[in-house]
Parts: C-alpha cells; sequence; structure tokens
C-alpha cells in the first residue's frame, strides 16, 4: 500500500490551516453540547475576540521570526495567518451585529455612541478589511509600492485592537498590557537597525560554522 506523504512545505501549510480552525471547531462544538457559561453570546464575542488577536499577533511575529533565525519558509505563513485573523474579527463583528443586537441598527446607532471601544473596534476591523481584499497576488502587482505602505497599517490595527481589547475588560488591564507589550515588541524588531543587527549575527555565526 503506498503512503500518503506531503511535502514539507504542504505540511507546514496544512499545520497552519489546522491551528487556525481548531478554535472555531471547539467553538462549535462547545456551543452545541450548551457549554458557553450563563452568557454564551458573551462567550462567543470574547472567544472570537481573543483568536482574531492571537492571529494578528501570530503574522504578525512572521517576519520578526525570519528576522531572528534566517527562517525563510515562515514568510508563507503570513497571509494565511493574517486572513484567518480577519475571519475570526468578522464572525466578532457578526455575533455582536446579529446576536447580541439582532441586526437592529437603530439600536446599535443609539449604544455605540456611548461606547468608545466599540468605535475603535471598528476602525481595526475596517483597516483588517482593507488588508484582506487587498491580500491577493494580482493587487499586490496592481497597487505596486502603495501595497506596502498599505499593509503597513497592521501595526496601526494592532494598537487599536489592544485600545479596544483594555477598553473592553476594564478592571484588569493586565491580559491587554501583555498583548500590547508583545505586539510593541514585534514592531520593534521589524525597525531596520534591529533587523541589520541580527542580519550580521546570522552572518557571524554561519562564518564561525554554527
Ligand atoms: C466593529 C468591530 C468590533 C465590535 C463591534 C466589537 C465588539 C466587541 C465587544 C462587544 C466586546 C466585549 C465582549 C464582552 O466582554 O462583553 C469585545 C471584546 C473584544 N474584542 Fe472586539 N469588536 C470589534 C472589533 C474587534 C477586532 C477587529 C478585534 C481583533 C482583531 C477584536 C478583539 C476583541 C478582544 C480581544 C476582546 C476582549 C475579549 C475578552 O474579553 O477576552 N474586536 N469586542
Amino acid at each position: 500500500m503506498r503512503r500518503l506523504s506531503l511535502p514539507k512545505f504542504a505540511r507546514y501549510q496544512l499545520l497552519v490551516h489546522l491551528a487556525a480552525l481548531i478554535p472555531l471547531a471547539w467553538l462549535i462544538f462547545d456551543a452545541a453540547r450548551g457549554n458557553l457559561g450563563a452568557n454564551p453570546i458573551q462567550a462567543v464575542e470574547q472567544r472570537t475576540g481573543k483568536y482574531a488577536l492571537i492571529l494578528m499577533a501570530a503574522s504578525l511575529a512572521c517576519t520578526p521570526l525570519n528576522t531572528v533565525t534566517g527562517w525563510r519558509s515562515v514568510l508563507r505563513w503570513r497571509r494565511p495567518l493574517g486572513l484567518y485573523a480577519f475571519v475570526y474579527a468578522a464572525l466578532h463583528f457578526l455575533t455582536f451585529l446579529g446576536l447580541d443586537y439582532g441586526f437592529d441598527v437603530g439600536l446599535i446607532w443609539l449604544d455605540v455612541a456611548g461606547k468608545r471601544f466599540i468605535l475603535v473596534g471598528a476602525a481595526a476591523l475596517a483597516i483588517l478589511v482593507a488588508l484582506a481584499f487587498t491580500s491577493t497576488g494580482a493587487a499586490m502587482k496592481r497597487m505596486g509600492r502603495r501595497w506596502k505602505q498599505l499593509h503597513r497599517w497592521v501595526y496601526a490595527a494592532g494598537g487599536l485592537v489592544i485600545i479596544h481589547y483594555a477598553w473592553a475588560v476594564k478592571a484588569d488591564i493586565r491580559g491587554p498590557l501583555a498583548w500590547g507589550a508583545l505586539i510593541a515588541a514585534l514592531l520593534a524588531l521589524r525597525l531596520p537597525p534591529v533587523r541589520r543587527w541580527f542580519a550580521r549575527q546570522r552572518v557571524r555565526r554561519r562564518l564561525q560554522g554554527r
């Protein structure tokens, strides 16, 4: 019998898709079993929001990981991870819109006016939408240099999500602070002098045969 074997690259890709989809399957499983606690809508909102943030940070970590280790294949994960972050953010928003407010735009309008954390979340989501819709190779070609400029906005989205998270949880801001520190560290690792320093270290290690 022939063994099914995937090339190494495809195996990693599969792993990325599985890692991104398992939280969704887990959420659906918990919902079907009535395992979402006393306030299931809030639980879905919190879990989809958290998964969106985790996947966004994972996508942002690809370039720094390449900077530090020189591992090039990791760069291929950036796009799928970013798109999954968008998918969870869209589910998060739809939960708010549909389950929380029954798509009652008037009611949302009345309520949102007093909730600054929703406005900040909406700004982050708007950036994620723009990035997701321009994530194709064709958009990259069409936009040329502007593509890179637009996709740098992912860090602004990261900052807005941290503010949104901190304002949503109100009292205990340890979680948002930890995530904020992680996103700031990932941004610092992208600064040209930092990248150059790591590149020099890699060359030095290679020359020393390590
Ligand atoms: C229009 C856009 C958005 C709306 C209406 C919205 C709505 C909400 C609401 C109502 C909560 C509070 C849930 C609760 O504890 O009662 C929340 C929390 C949260 N949202 Fe959003 N959000 C939006 C955008 C985003 C985006 C784009 C992200 C991430 C990429 C995100 C990530 C989070 C996180 C991490 C939390 C905290 C979850 C926790 O308490 O553990 N949100 N959001």
